[in-house]
């Protein structure tokens, strides 16, 4: 696991009660771990944080259980195991296991920064999603205001300004079928009308 550079920081440890491998051993805080996958057998994992010297550490516990009689053979008495195992190993420990106990623990260990620095890497990303989606529909809603209804608005005011000056005759274009389409039909209508009470009085303003 260390070889990965990804998992350099991790650390791994089957922490046993009573192990083969003396390196193995649990340590107080480890053996509690332990000790609760025993008495709790259908927990499957525990996680948590515990503090060494070296510094705050997140750990992950799997129980490590003996489901097969296989396993008996090398863990039950120092004169049933391989004599090469005793010779590496020693016939101290790792010998009166029982079918189906929970021998220790799968422990994989990482610095608690490790953790926060994912946590704090995870909310950044959620952050900016959320400000790159609210920056792109600001854009969005500003280009359909513009093209919309801004635009029309500003086309509108620039045609009345041009009728009211007499310099346009032409009634206002505008295709979209829209709020503002209903408001440019009644402003051309109220042009007839207008022109038409101006030509009533005699006082055609394009004649004067
Ligand atoms: C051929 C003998 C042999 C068999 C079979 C065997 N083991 Fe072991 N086991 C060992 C030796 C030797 C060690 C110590 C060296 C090591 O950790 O690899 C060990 C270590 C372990 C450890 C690590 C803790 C410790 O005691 O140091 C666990 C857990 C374990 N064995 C569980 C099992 C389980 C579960 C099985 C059955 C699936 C099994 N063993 C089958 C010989 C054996």
């Amino acid at each position: 696991m260390q070889k990965n550079e990804l998992y350099s920081d991790f650390f791994y440890k089957e922490a046993t009660l009573n192990p083969t491998y003396a390196p193995d051993k649990a340590d107080k805080e480890e053996a509690k771990i332990v000790e609760k996958f025993r008495s709790q057998p259908n927990l499957k994992e525990q996680v948590g944080f515990r503090t060494v010297s070296a510094g705050n550490l997140f750990y992950i516990a799997r129980p490590l259980q003996i489901k097969s009689e296989s396993c008996l053979v090398c863990h039950t008495t120092p004169e049933q195991a391989p004599a090469s195992q005793i010779k590496t190993y020693g016939d101290k420990g790792g010998f009166g296991w029982k079918l189906n106990e929970i021998v220790g623990a799968q422990i994989i260990i990482v610095p608690a920064s490790k953790v926060f620095d994912e946590a704090r890497r995870l909310q950044l990303l959620v952050i900016g999603i959320l400000v790159a989606g609210f920056v792109v529909a600001a854009i969005i809603l500003n280009l359909f205001l513009k093209f919309s209804i801004i635009s029309p608005l500003k086309k509108m005011s620039k045609w009345s300004k041009d009728v009211s000056t007499g310099t346009l005759d032409a009634d206002f274009e505008h295709k979209p079928n829209d709020e503002i389409g209903v408001l440019a039909a009644s402003v051309n209508r109220l042009k007839v009308s207008l022109e038409m009470a101006m030509n009533m009085l005699g006082q055609n303003p394009e004649k004067p």
